[in-house]
């Protein structure tokens, strides 16, 4: 089991674009065990390359209630419908959710671990996850997507979505160990270099 450190804001990987992946070597499939080992430590629901530092274009969910993790290779947006308000968190922000719009159903085109074509059409928290993952790989993080007005807050443990969220209330924060993100995963430093910057970039509430 190999459990890699999780790169925060505002490291620069994080606003890079990811590389399609040509073939599905041995060292492709270590790093898709690699992010499963952490996206599982991490307790988190979707994790993307990037945010372990490599620059390839492979994403790993783990959706409540879904027996397995996926992994979808080169997923692609093929089409968006709908818009709603959802919470959002993401592991390179530990602590930390803001509100933002998001589809309300994505279809997707992806290669999965086993080389297959897969198209799929996604609602709900799978549909969020895909968005907030393959923005990911494109260079894009959810606070680009946070509504005009809205800063990120820091989660508490008994935090509940926000109260205009629409009938589909998904909260990223509270899945797994609450909103308690996983230190382990994380320097000390870069945490509060996290706080630091989300503070420079004037998206920070302040602490009720
Ligand atoms: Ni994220």
């Amino acid at each position: 089991m190999t459990v890699r450190p999780i790169l925060t804001f505002p490291n620069n990987l994080l606003r890079k674009r990811a590389i399609p992946v040509k073939n599905i070597d041995d060292e492709v499939k270590g790093l898709i065990k690699d992010m499963r080992d952490t996206l599982l430590e991490a307790s988190g629901i979707g994790l993307a390359a990037n945010q372990i530092g490599v620059l390839k274009r492979i994403v790993v969910l783990n959706i409540p209630d879904q027996v397995e993790m996926s992994v979808f290779i080169n997923p692609e947006i093929l089409h968006k419908s709908g818009r709603r308000e959802v919470s959002e968190g993401c592991l390179s922000f530990p602590g930390y959710s803001g509100i933002v719009n998001r589809s309300v159903s994505v279809t997707v085109r992806h290669i999965d671990e086993a080389g297959g074509k897969i198209k799929i059409t996604a609602e709900q928290l799978l549909s969020q996850a895909l968005e907030h993952e393959i923005d990911h790989l494109n260079g894009i993080l959810f606070i680009d997507h946070l509504k005009e007005h809205e800063m990120l807050s820091l989660s508490v443990p008994d935090y509940r979505p926000h109260s205009h969220d629409l009938n589909v209330s998904v909260d990223v924060t509270e899945e797994g160990k609450g909103s308690e993100f996983n230190e382990k995963l994380y320097t000390k430093i870069k945490v509060e270099d996290l706080k630091e910057a989300l503070s420079r970039a004037h998206i920070l509430k302040e602490a009720e």
